[in-house]
């Protein structure tokens, strides 16, 4: 197993150590939620609050400082600090460089200097399958999502359905691909029809960002089996789920009317209130559903079974709220359900979590980003308050500007009252609406029915 351990070797934490085996954020400051604190007296003064984010993906990780008043260090070297004269273009350049750490690098902040400790564990598979490409093909080498195009990809694997009678592609065989309907971070949404009986679904690719091997290979398709279980309405039935090399494949319902946000965008940039709260309690029914479900049987790690009750999401936002029409009215699906906490949990995401490629957290609640591994019930109950937000008024609960790290963003500001922007909003509707949009010190709703009832009790 890949590992980081964090050693602390000056100030009064010296001895201290932290480690990382998965997937993680990790703020340091002097702020009472950071997960690595430094003691708020004059010893560390010099620390601010929020004051540098790591980005952990063992054996990757990096670091980057959050405009904090006195820098951080790494080697010697001073990698970011707030500056107060620095003009507005100026800043704008300088926003969130990452620094990537390796083992023995020292990163200092105030008198507390922590030192990176990295082991990395050697796929035997992957190194002989490299040997064996690089033998019978020059310098190819396995290859990642940044350098290869997931249609050629999957129209590689139709092919192979065809010809082998493959068992593993057996839910692709006769499909055609007919359009592509988007492209993500981790691959593409493709229209495919089938051969025989014309039916159509959404064929969806995921190249992983890092080399995989079978464990993690065997992880995910574990974590991603229970994503079937959810079978509602209000969510995106997955029907097959596969992997042929470092391909995985999802085929899924074909939802003809797009996403949320292509809708928000398509009406100006907000919808009706009216609109905007039939979607908000489809999505809440679906997140109940979910959060709810019995999950019989999930296999661990280490090959012991457990049972579990409810998925969560991890990552709603507009952009995978897909819809279909219903008699001439829109029908909220759910997409991705699990999908981004089962390819972090496989480490198969790389380094994405915070990083310039990795979007924004504008539809996540503080404890996603204080802990990106937070992924309690309640942080896609927020996520659907956001969402709700951004249908009426066209922002974000908080308010991002580009002069200002969005992850820093997340953590310092206060969410706006929703009717600061749209006064139309009736006052109890609002009320109801900013409460499920308190993410401190814990987010207000634990629960989508509680949401759904006290909505209901105002419209
Ligand atoms: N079931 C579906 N039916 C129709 N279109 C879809 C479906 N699923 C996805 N799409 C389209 O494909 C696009 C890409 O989806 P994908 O899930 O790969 O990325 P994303 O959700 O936009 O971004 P991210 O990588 O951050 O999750 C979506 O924006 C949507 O337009
Ligand atoms: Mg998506």
């Amino acid at each position: 197993m890949n590992k980081i351990t964090l050693k602390v070797i000056q100030g009064s934490l010296t001895g201290k150590t932290y480690h990382f085996e998965e997937r993680a954020t990790c703020v340091i400051g002097r702020a009472l939620d950071c997960n690595i604190l430094l003691p708020d007296d004059q010893a560390h003064s010099t620390i601010s609050r929020y004051h540098c984010l790591l980005d952990i993906s063992p054996p990757e990780l990096c670091i980057r400082d959050f405009g904090s008043l006195n820098g951080t260090y790494v080697n010697g070297e001073k990698i970011g600090q707030r500056d107060i004269a620095c003009d507005l273009n100026k800043a704008k350049q300088m926003i969130y460089p990452e620094y990537d750490l390796q083992h023995n690098d020292c990163f200092k902040l105030g008198e507390s200097i922590f030192q990176v400790a990295i082991e990395k564990e050697e796929t035997p598979e992957i190194n002989q399958l490299n040997n064996n490409l690089n033998n019978e093909q020059g310098t190819q080498k396995i290859t990642t999502s940044q350098s290869v195009d997931p249609l050629d990809k999957i129209n590689l694997l139709l092919g192979k359905a065809d010809d082998d009678n493959n068992d593993e592609l057996i839910a692709i065989k006769g499909y055609n691909i007919v359009s592509e309907l988007g492209k993500g971070s981790m691959g593409a949404v493709y229209l495919a029809k089938k051969e025989d009986d014309d039916k159509q679904i959404a064929l969806k690719v995921m190249l992983p960002k890092v080399e995989s091997d079978p464990k993690a290979r065997g992880q995910f398709i574990r974590e991603t089996k229970n994503t079937k279980l959810l079978d509602h309405n209000n969510i995106v039935r997955v029907y097959d789920i596969g992997c042929y090399d470092d391909t995985f494949f999802f085929t899924t319902d074909y939802c003809e009317a797009g996403t949320l946000s292509s809708l928000i965008k398509q009406s100006g940039g907000k919808l009706p209130l009216f609109e905007a709260l039939k979607l908000l309690l489809q999505i809440l029914s679906g997140l109940e559903f979910a959060h709810t479900v019995p999950i019989p049987v999930i296999v661990l790690a280490n090959g012991k079974k457990t049972s579990a009750t409810g998925l969560v999401h991890r990552d709603l936002k507009p952009g995978n709220i897909m819809l279909t029409k219903v008699n001439g009215e829109l029908c909220v699906k759910i997409a991705d359900f699990g999908l981004a906490k089962a390819f972090d949990v496989a480490g198969l995401s790389g380094r994405t979590a915070t990083g310039v490629s990795a979007g924004t957290p504008f539809y996540m609640p503080r404890q996603q980003v204080i802990n990106f591994k937070f992924a309690k019930p309640e942080v896609d109950i927020w996520a659907a308050a956001a969402t709700f937000y951004k249908m009426v008024t066209g922002k974000h609960p908080r308010k991002y500007t580009k002069e200002s790290d969005p992850w820093l963003t997340t953590l310092k500001s206060p969410v706006i009252p929703i009717r600061s922007y749209e006064p139309s909003i009736p006052e109890v509707l609002a009320e109801i609406i900013d409460q499920a949009l308190v993410d401190q010190p814990e987010i207000y709703y634990k629960s989508a029915a509680q949401f759904k009832e006290d909505l209901l009790k105002v419209i």
